[in-house]
C-alpha cells in the first residue's frame, strides 16, 4: 500500500517504484491513494490509467476525490478506483471492490473516510462494518485491505481496534507523514496510523513550503499552493498475509528516495 501520491514528484516516484518493488518485494497485490496526485488535488483519468498500467491493482482516493471534475464519470465505471464508502448514498463510484489477483485469489478493498476535523459524512465505523458483514476473510475473500483517510490518530486507532481481526489491514492515510506505529493489532490485523505521502518532503505535507507557510503567517485569502517539485520519497507498507485465514503475519514500512531514511524490508 502506498500513501498519497502528491504531485507530479510523487506520481513519477510511485510509477517507477510500483513496477520495480512488485518485483524484489514479490508482491502480489498492490494498492495506492492517489487523491492528491494531479498537482496536489484529486486526480485525472490518465493518471489513473498510468498508475494501472504501472501495476497497481486498486485505487483509492478521499477527501480530494472530486477536485478534478473529469473523474467523476471515470470514477463510475472503473470499480478500481475507490472514493470513500461513507458518502450520501447516490454519490457516484464505489467505496469498495472485489478484486481478483492474477492467480485467481479475491481481495477486498474498502476506504472510508473520517469525520473528526473532517467534513462531515455518513458514519465510517458503521459504514464499513456493514460492508465487511457480506464477506468472511479467508473464506470469501483471501484478504481485506482497508484505507482509513483520517485527520485524528484517536479516529484511526478506534477504527482499528474495531475491525481488529476482520481485515488483513487498516492503514490511515491523509496526513501525509508516515507513522512509526506499524503493528500487527491482538486480533490479527496490520495497523499503521498513517502509510505517509509518496512526495518531496522538503515541503508543507507535499505543498512547497512558502506558500504553505504565508497561510499561517497572513491570514489573507490567496495564498497559492503548489506541490514541492523535489525528489519524492515513496511510503508504504509492506504486509504478509496468512492465506488460510487471511491475518496479518508480518508488517513493515517502506521508505525509498528522497528525503526520508529509507527503509525495505528484507524478502
Ligand atoms: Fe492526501
Ligand atoms: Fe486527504
Amino acid at each position: 500500500m502506498l500513501g498519497d501520491l502528491l504531485g507530479r514528484s510523487g506520481r513519477e516516484a510511485a510509477l517507477r517504484a510500483i513496477p520495480e518493488l512488485r518485483v524484489t518485494l514479490r508482491l502480489d497485490f498492490v494498492s495506492v491513494n492517489a487523491e492528491n496526485a494531479s498537482h496536489g488535488f484529486g486526480l485525472g483519468p490518465d493518471m489513473a490509467e498510468a498508475l494501472f498500467a504501472a501495476g497497481a491493482d486498486v485505487i483509492t482516493l478521499g477527501n480530494h476525490a472530486w477536485d478534478r471534475r473529469e473523474i467523476i464519470p471515470y470514477l463510475a465505471q472503473e470499480k478500481r478506483l475507490l472514493r470513500p464508502i461513507n458518502f450520501p448514498p447516490g454519490t457516484p463510484g464505489a467505496g469498495s471492490a472485489i478484486i481478483t489477483i492474477n492467480d485467481g485469489r479475491r481481495v477486498l478493498v474498502a476506504q472510508a473516510m473520517g469525520r473528526l476535523f473532517m467534513d462531515p459524512l455518513d458514519c465510517p465505523f458503521r459504514g464499513t462494518a456493514v460492508e465487511l458483514s457480506r464477506y468472511k476473510l479467508g473464506h470469501s475473500v483471501a484478504a481485506i485491505v482497508v484505507d482509513f483517510h483520517a485527520e485524528a490518530t484517536s479516529e484511526k486507532m478506534a477504527f482499528a481496534h474495531s475491525f481488529d481481526g476482520q481485515v488483513s489491514l487498516v492503514v490511515g492515510t491523509h496526513t501525509h507523514c508516515p507513522t512509526a506505529d506499524h503493528q500487527i493489532l491482538p486480533g490479527g490485523t496490520a495497523y499503521q496510523s498513517d502509510a505517509g505521502m509518496c512526495g518531496d518532503y522538503d515541503s508543507v505535507i507535499g505543498m512547497s513550503t512558502e506558500g504553505a507557510a504565508a497561510r499561517f503567517w497572513r491570514k489573507t485569502p490567496g495564498e497559492r499552493l503548489a506541490p514541492a517539485d523535489g525528489e519524492a520519497s515513496v511510503c508504504g507498507l509492506y504486509v504478509e498475509t496468512d492465506d488460510a485465514t487471511g491475518l496479518a503475519v508480518r508488517v513493515e514500512p517502506v521508505r525509498q528516495g528522497g528525503r526520508l531514511s529509507p527503509l525495505l524490508p528484507l524478502v
